[in-house]
């Protein structure tokens, strides 16, 4: 398992690999990693000669009084397990390798970023793509992989990608969840015991607006009410939102017909979470 710690020698080294005929298959995170990331990291290493995982704490994607300053750093655990699930390389660049003083450019997808998290985190995503848009310089994949629990930032990636003729391929994976069904996410470990029981509320109504679709509910109103009224239902749990929006175009939809996203975001305490299904089908 090799670290390394400069864009220098990160990019020489991928450029070698490619240059002897390897696939390099790549796993961005910010580390606390979960076993939502290891299945990213599995399924690179299924099918690349080599994975990539990053670990790095972007901070242009977090709001001003957001978590950064507490984010969990746990890079030698996170070393271990990414080593153990069959990652070859960890890039871990500090702050000010991959921002210096003097970086004045950003990426931003001007569409597909307003809405949804977009909302309550307007610069989050600009974050996000100009921080992937570098990882991809630095590293230089043939595929990445992210979590279908980032729906948003999946999208949007995507975009900046078919924009940009970036020729990496993003592949997308699905959420894991623990055993009562929340998503794994790095911020679980912030709810209190109570807030973490209350939690489950989030895939139980995302299971009930399924339910309804398949009796034949198509009206996106009407599964929007039934997802908030069974969310209301958790008194620890404020909702930022809920929404059912068009996967293409992440715009409000009035009928369901495939691929529809349904998302939402809860606020328990001061940890937002996240999640959402895709309804592929009727
Ligand atoms: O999904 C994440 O963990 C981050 O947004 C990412 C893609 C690693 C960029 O910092």
């Amino acid at each position: 398992m090799k670290i390394i710690t400069t864009i220098e020698e990160m990019q020489s080294y991928s450029a070698e690999l490619r240059a002897n005929g390897k696939f390099v298959g790549f796993v961005p995170t910010m580390g606390a990693l979960h076993d939502g990331h290891l299945s990213l990291i599995r399924e690179s290493a299924a099918n690349n000669d080599v994975t990539v995982v990053s670990i790095f704490v972007n901070p242009t994607q977090f709001g001003a009084n957001e978590d950064l300053d507490k984010y969990p750093r746990t890079l030698e655990r996170d070393t271990e397990l990414s080593r153990s699930a069959g990652a070859d390389i960890i890039f871990a660049p500090s702050a000010d390798e991959m921002y210096p003083p003097n970086s004045a450019t950003f990426v931003n997808v001007e569409s597909l970023t307003q809405g949804l998290c977009g909302k309550s985190r307007p610069t989050h995503f600009r974050g996000v793509t100009t921080v992937v848009a570098k990882l991809f310089n630095i590293v230089q994949p043939h595929r990445a992989y992210f979590g279908q629990k980032d729906a948003q930032q999946l999208a949007v990636i995507s975009k900046m990608v078919a924009d940009l003729n970036i020729p990496t391929e993003i592949i997308p994976c699905p959420i894991v969840r623990e055993n009562d069904g929340l998503a794994m996410s790095s911020r679980n470990v912030y709810l209190s015991p109570a807030e973490r029981e209350q939690a489950t509320i989030l895939y139980e109504a995302l299971t009930a607006a399924q339910t309804l679709i398949a009796e034949g509910e198509r009206n996106a109103e009407a599964v929007k009410e039934r997802l908030t009224s069974i969310l209301n239902t958790a008194n620890l749990g404020i909702i930022d939102y809920v929404e059912i929006v068009d996967f293409h175009t992440l715009q409000p939809t009035a009928t369901i017909k495939p691929p529809t996203l349904i998302a939402l975001a809860v606020k328990f305490g001061n940890t937002r979470l996240i999640d959402n299904v895709i309804i592929n089908k009727h």
